[in-house]
């Protein structure tokens, strides 16, 4: 049963229980009308109370049936809340915890609404694409008039329910109770005190009235038309609140279901949703049971004080678990612990951290040039420089001194993971942990389960990961893992197009007008080209056969490994991050051309956009056949949470998923003819040939 019925002399409470959050699937809903239906046909029941069990009155509609035609069927969102509004005898919801999109909404349709206070409160529809879609937009300006209302749409934001309930005027809380624990009996006795109150009030019928209207809308549309580009649902936002000012409700109610539908089918929406599933996928591991037993995890020893053993360290502070830095000098450790010093204190200057958790933060670090110090520590997460024979003799040294049972763990970006367990006398219990750049900012972590990795390890990994707010995603072990494997083929072709005609800048320019973050050369200078290079380095002896421009090798040689020497595909201003076109650099690529004997040719914006990305799409159909990804849905979440792939289309797999198998094949025979490229490289992946057979997709 997902939702209760029971009677409490002449009060009818209805408790949804549909854990986790009370979402309000199908049998919820029929849960909800069976209940009304109860208690309108027993003549003892005066009044009728909804509320959640559990952890939440309702986080809203029910994920499970995301996008099936279940949550379409009959009663709908919107039928139950005309069920409610339609009571002839009054309606309370007694809200706390969460009351979220269709909870809220549902919430809204009845007659009266207690909350206890912490209650986070939202319509977060905006955050998949969408408008709220039963009567959100209409009956939220109602009750807390349009601003504030139309803040909370447009942004998604939860808000506090004793913060709404203080506004001036509010409308959206009758009553506050004192806690959680006393709503229950609060919200009875405030159900009998309105069980003859008449008539029973409908949010429906309040005003929805902006003094300034035409001119506030103007000035929202600006806002958030700025703020918003490349995501229609936040204008739509504006427009439903709108209607609610200047149509009569049932009217409204009707314009805020047409721009919910035809929001529904747009690619952003769907790459929205497709992200918000994707998100919650990445913690289900095929062989992986979600009951697998975990290990405890109360303190984190890093080796290395320097750019990533710093911001790894960080992000375990910050999520209140004790840290322990090794290094081999005084001086490196104190290096260290100055940079993540002077990292807190300019997030104290900003107002984002408080002096209080920031001396809490630190208190937790402590540092030591001693191995014997780390041996009690329950995970321990290598950063010490890229270089295997460096890596071997750290984890000889773990193996020797760790308790039995701690993880050992390595944030190599490209070494092999099974080498690296094969050094100690417990593979079992070493994984990698990739982490991204700064360390304490980006979401992603590559989790990379090598062949002998425990289940428990891996399942205690990724707990943790959750923990310190990282979005994890399993990797097997490779070249690069998920995310660097993928970009080799993305920068490799970026390098061919210089050679075939185009600039930094218009490389650049035409792949973040497709929305991503930054494009090929300007994250080259941000990273530091002289990293690529020695990657290449290695490369060239292990893998021979590899086709490359050699533009990046001449950049290099120049000195001009980016921003950190001023110099780099782009001029910088010392102290600046602007990038400015290099006439040298341009001189450099068109000498080079001209030494291969090349006539540079125009090339479209469209051609650059696509070879970039199916060379991703095409690397990552290897990575999930060799069983390196579990899943297509994967692969996006690396590449939107840690290469500023943009959103709004859904990552590379669900972007192409979206241009059709069929048409990214088509491309990809084009590009094999271009002698100037990698003609092999093109060749489809079995697997995108498979699924263009199949007519079927990668997600
Ligand atoms: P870094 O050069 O900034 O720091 C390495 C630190 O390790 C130095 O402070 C050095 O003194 C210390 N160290 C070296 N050998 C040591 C030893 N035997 N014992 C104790 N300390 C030792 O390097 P970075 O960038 O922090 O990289 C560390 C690891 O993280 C590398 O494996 C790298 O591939 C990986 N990584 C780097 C990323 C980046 O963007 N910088 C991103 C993801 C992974």
């Amino acid at each position: 049963m997902t939702a209760q019925y029971q009677v409490h002399g002449d009060v009818a409470v209805i408790t949804l229980n549909n854990p986790p959050v009370n979402g309000l699937g199908l049998a919820t809903r029929i849960g909800i009308t069976d209940g009304l239906a109860s208690a309108a046909a027993d003549p003892a029941v005066k009044a009728i109370i909804i509320t959640g069990a559990g952890k939440a009155f309702s986080g809203g509609a029910d994920i499970k049936e995301f996008g099936s035609p279940k949550s379409l069927q009959e009663p709908n969102l919107l039928s139950v809340i005309l069920a409610l509004e339609a009571s002839t005898k009054p309606v309370v919801a007694a809200v706390h915890s969460v009351a979220m999109g269709g909870g809220l909404e549902l919430a809204l349709g009845c007659h009266y609404r207690i909350a206890a206070p912490g209650c986070n409160v939202a319509l977060p529809e905006v955050k998949l694409g969408l408008i709220p879609g039963a009567g959100g937009t209409q009956r939220l300006p109602r009750v807390l008039g349009v601003e504030v209302a139309l803040n909370m749409i447009v942004s998604g934001e939860p808000q506090k329910s004793e913060l709404l309930a203080s506004l001036p005027g509010q409308k959206l809380f009758d009553r506050m109770a004192a806690s959680v624990e006393s709503l229950a009996e609060e919200a009875l006795a405030f159900a009998r005190s309105v069980a003859d109150t008449r008539p029973l009030p409908l949010v429906r019928n309040m005003p929805c009235k902006h003094p300034q209207g035409d001119a506030y809308f103007q000035f929202a549309r600006n806002m958030v038309g700025g703020m918003s580009k490349n995501f229609p649902a936040p204008l739509k936002c504006v427009e439903a609140v709108e209607a609610a000012t200047k149509q009569k409700f049932d009217v409204g109610m009707v314009t805020e279901r047409d721009l919910f539908i035809n929001l529904m089918w747009t690619p952003e929406c769907k790459a929205l949703r497709h992200l918000f599933l994707a998100e919650r996928a990445t913690s289900k591991i095929p062989d992986v049971p979600a009951d697998t037993p975990q290990r405890t995890i109360a303190s984190v020893a890093v080796i290395g004080a320097g750019t990533m053993g710093g911001g790894i360290s960080m992000s375990f502070l910050n999520a209140g678990i004790p840290v322990r830095i090794l290094e081999m000098k005084q001086e490196a450790l104190d290096r260290g612990i100055a940079t993540i010093r002077k990292n807190y204190e300019s997030q104290v200057k900003r107002g984002k951290l408080t002096q209080d958790k920031y001396d809490k933060r630190m208190a937790l670090l402590s540092t030591t040039l001693d191995y014997t110090d780390l041996k009690d520590a329950d995970l321990v997460i290598e950063a010490v420089f890229e270089d295997m024979g460096v890596k071997e003799k750290v984890f000889r040294q773990l193996d020797a001194t760790m308790k039995p049972g701690a993880i050992l763990a390595s944030n190599t970006s490209t070494l092999d993971v099974d080498r690296i367990a094969s050094f100690t006398s417990r593979p079992q219990d070493v994984i990698g942990t990739h982490f991204f750049s700064p360390a304490n900012v980006m979401r992603l972590l590559e989790v990379v389960r090598g062949a002998k990795t425990g289940k428990d390890v891996l399942a205690t990994v990724m707990a943790l990961g959750k923990k310190i707010r990282k979005t994890c995603v399993v990797s097997g072990v490779c070249d690069g893992f998920i995310g660097n494997r993928m970009i080799e083929q993305y920068s490799r072709q970026a390098g061919f197009l210089l050679d075939e005609g185009c600039t930094p800048a218009q490389v650049d320019k035409a792949i973040e007008k497709f929305g991503f973050a930054m494009g090929p050369f300007r994250m080259g200078d941000l990273a530091g080209n002289d990293i690529g290079w020695a990657i290449r380095k290695r490369r060239a002896v292990e893998r021979a056969d590899m086709k490359y421009s050699k533009t990046a090798d001449l950049l290099c040689e120049l000195g001009r490994y980016g921003q950190k020497t001023n110099a780099g595909w782009y001029d910088y201003v010392p102290g600046k991050r602007d990038a400015i076109p290099s006439e040298l650099v341009v001189k450099m690529i068109e000498d080079h051309r001209k030494s291969l004997g090349i006539t540079p040719r125009k090339i479209s914006d469209e051609e650059i956009v696509q070879r970039l990305v199916f060379s991703l799409v095409n690397e990552a159909a290897y990575i999930l056949e060799e069983g390196i990804a579990s899943k297509a849905s994967d692969i996006d979440m690396v590449y939107i949470t840690g290469y500023g792939f943009p959103m709004f289309r859904g990552g590379p797999m669900c972007y192409a998923d979206q241009v059709g198998l069929f048409n990214v094949v088509q491309a990809m025979n084009r590009f094999a003819t271009n002698p100037l490229d990698d003609g092999a490289f093109w060749k489809p992946a079995p697997l995108i040939t498979r699924l263009v057979a199949e007519g079927k997709t990668f997600n």
